[in-house]
């Protein structure tokens, strides 16, 4: 599908059966030709096999011997696990979890080519296995220094924290990136990939503004947007729109200041609510993909 038919066309599959959730879908998704004709797809939610009817599902569910992501844990906190799969081992994995996300996913093009990706699986584990909570994805090598394509909160998951989460995590990872390689790349930042939903957009402001508000907090006398930026790996233009949507830059002489006011840093941080989940960096067993 080329990408203007994939705006134009309207949604075909209105609802899906993952795990415990039957979820109703938010946008068109380019599912192979077979599926046109249904309405409801049910999904393993262990491997993301997709089937036109229930009995099919159960029929699966006997055979299929995943119990989570396939790919390396490469963290667990409590119940909560991340699992990183290679688009490239796990082929056909990459491409359901494209077509599953797709379907709440509006401006993004359906990428074919997982080889170029890792996906990195949020589950939330139980005896009964490890069940997908959301992911994001990244580029095995990005040139625009994006360290993240696309994310994802499974509805049922939603506005409980773990888009924050996933956006911490992904940024925990490039701090890693840039301490293993430190001699070669300086200044190494990362960015999410354009267009941001305006659901995207919300959480990274939110992440964003969380971030620089603990730094501006704590920092005594003036800083810079460079430094914030060489501190967080956060890109420049990021820490700049997010410091004037909180009104704490000036404009000076051809040149953006910070002016951070002890008073106003505290009503930002107050209404900036909870910090919810962390990412817990001692749970990482992780070393950056090479
Ligand atoms: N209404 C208003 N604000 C919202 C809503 C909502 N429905 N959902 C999230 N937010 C805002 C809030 O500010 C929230 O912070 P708060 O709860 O502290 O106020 C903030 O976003 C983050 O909330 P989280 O609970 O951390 O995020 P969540 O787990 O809900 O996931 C995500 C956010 C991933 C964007 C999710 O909404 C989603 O999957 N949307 C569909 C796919 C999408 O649009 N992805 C981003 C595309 S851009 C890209 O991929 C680079
Ligand atoms: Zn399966």
């Amino acid at each position: 599908l080329r990408e203007h038919e994939e705006f134009t066309k309207v949604k075909n599959i209105a609802t899906i059966e993952l795990g415990r959730y039957e979820i109703e879908t938010w946008y068109f998704s380019p599912f192979p030709p077979e599926y046109n004709d249904c309405t409801k797809l049910y999904f393993c939610e262990f491997c993301l096999s997709f089937m036109k009817r229930k009995e099919q599902l159960q029929r699966h569910m006997k055979k299929c011997d995943l119990k989570h992501p396939p790919g390396d844990e490469i963290y667990r906190s409590g119940t909560l696990s991340m699992f990183e799969v290679d688009g490239k081992k796990n082929k056909v994995y990459g491409q359901n979890l494209c077509y599953l996300a797709k379907l709440f996913l509006d401006h993004k093009t359906l990428y074919y080519d997982v080889d170029l990706f890792l996906f990195y699986v949020l589950c939330e584990c139980d005896d009964r296995g490890c069940h997908m909570v959301g992911y994001f994805s990244k580029e095995k090598h990005s040139e625009e220094s994006y360290n993240l394509a696309c994310i994802l909160t499974l509805p049922p998951y939603q506005r409980k924290g773990y888009g924050k989460f996933l956006i911490a995590f992904s940024n925990v990872m490039l701090l890693y990136e840039i301490a293993y390689e430190l001699s070669k790349k300086e200044g190494k930042v990362g960015t999410p990939e354009r267009p941001l939903s305006d659901l995207g957009l919300l959480s990274y402001r939110g992440y964003w503004t969380r971030v620089l508000l603990d730094i501006l907090k704590k920092h005594k006398g003036n800083i810079s947007i460079k430094e914030l930026s060489d501190m967080t790996a956060i890109k420049a233009e990021d820490i700049l729109s997010t410091l004037q949507s909180l009104e704490l830059i000036q404009y000076r002489k051809g040149q953006h200041v910070i002016c951070a006011d002890p008073k106003v840093l505290d009503r930002h941080l107050k209404a900036a609510g909870r910090g919810g989940l962390e990412v817990d960096v001692s749970k990482l067993i992780w070393t950056p993909y090479k």
